[in-house]
């Protein structure tokens, strides 16, 4: 068939992944597509940083993001925070673009938006990497599960704060000090503050509450509390105690009838430590999800970084591309109803 054309806006952490496993799988991924796949442009904020270590065409970089997303059939954003990236993916579906997005800032803040321009273009939004990485946790919600009624959705969402965290409960280091090696190691924000006030961890569990339950949450409607105030004491308390700290994140609903609403939180508890969450360590992530035919469902692995958040990016692309040779589109946004939130958070 006629190439799939593929443009990139990012070459941080995940870019570089992304840009990599396009390069070197091109004959794998046109083949599960259908079609060549053909990365067509690299946006990036500036030309002089040194990339020779990609794979990657040097003329394919670009600093004009706006004009490469008007020449894509599949725009992939990776660049992160509002501003671009809201302004890009809505040009790349004005183009007719489909859109794979790790963006869970936006997405939390202003998903409906984002719907309503793919629905408009009759294009995808597709953002499993937005949500634990590697792991497929969307997909089965959106998807596998919406024959079902998820009662509940709960689990460690941030790999930062659990390396942090799982690092101070090892070696009893200072909280400072970790964030720094998770910056290092790929895992933190641009601006740790979101991983270690909660800001990350409220976006993804806006996400998972909108899916999850049919209906719409923001970021700013999740009760949030992130690790800031945990103290190497109360790491030691809860040791003294049998349990560990953990940044959980839970959506869940509740009420019948006129009650009926949904309470979505991120805070930190404390969990035995023969739960299987407390075996969650370094940049892991874990979510269970309860339905009310299916049961209990465990996912677990890694939560971030830059080949896992690509994995999870590719698969997008694949699944996309794979619309655009064959036809189809994906789901779109599923609110049957606007369930309240009980927890008004004060972020
Ligand atoms: N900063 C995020 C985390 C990256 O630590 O989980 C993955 O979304």
């Amino acid at each position: 068939g006629d190439p799939i054309r593929v443009a990139l806006l990012g070459c941080g952490v995940v870019g570089s992944s992304v840009a990599t496993m396009l390069t070197t799988h091109a004959d794998d991924l046109s083949a599960r597509v259908g079609a060549p796949l053909e990365l067509v442009g690299v946006a990036v904020r500036r030309l002089d940083k040194d990339r020779s270590d990609l794979p990657v065409d040097p003329a394919l970089f670009t600093t004009d993001a706006a004009d490469l997303v008007t020449k894509a059939d599949v725009v992939i954003e990776v660049i992160g925070g509002i501003d671009p990236a809201r302004d890009l993916i809505l040009s790349a579906m004005k183009h007719g673009a489909s859109v794979v997005t790790a963006n869970k800032a936006l997405l939390a803040e202003d998903g409906p938006t984002l719907y309503a321009a793919a629905d408009t273009a009759g294009v995808d939004l597709y953002y499993e990497a937005a949500v634990a990485g590697a792991i497929p946790i969307l997909r089965p919600i959106r998807e596998s599960l919406a024959g079902d009624d998820v009662r509940r959705v709960l689990g460690i969402v941030n790999g930062t704060t659990n390396f942090v965290l799982d690092q101070m409960d090892t070696s009893g280091a200072g909280l400072q000090e970790v964030v720094e090696e998770a910056q290092a190691l790929g895992y933190a924000e641009a601006d740790p503050t979101a991983d270690v006030e909660g800001f990350d961890a409220a976006a993804k569990a806006a996400i998972l509450a909108s899916l999850a339950f049919h209906t719409r949450v923001s970021g700013a409607q999740v009760h949030r509390e992130g690790i800031t105030e945990v103290t190497a004491a109360d790491i030691q308390a809860a040791k003294d105690m049998g349990c560990v700290v953990k940044l959980l994140a839970i959506c869940e609903r509740s009420g019948e009838g006129v009650e009926e609403g949904i309470s979505v939180r991120v805070h930190p508890a404390m969990i035995p430590r023969s739960h299987p969450l407390a075996s969650v360590r370094d940049a892991y992530n874990a979510v269970f999800v309860e339905a009310s035919a299916a049961g209990r469902l465990m996912f677990y692995g890694k939560g971030a970084g830059g080949d896992p958040t690509a994995s999870a990016v590719l698969g997008d692309v694949v699944a996309v591309a794979r619309h655009k040779v064959g036809g189809g589109r994906g789901p779109g946004e599923s609110a049957y109803a606007d369930l309240p939130v009980r927890d008004m958070g004060q972020s």
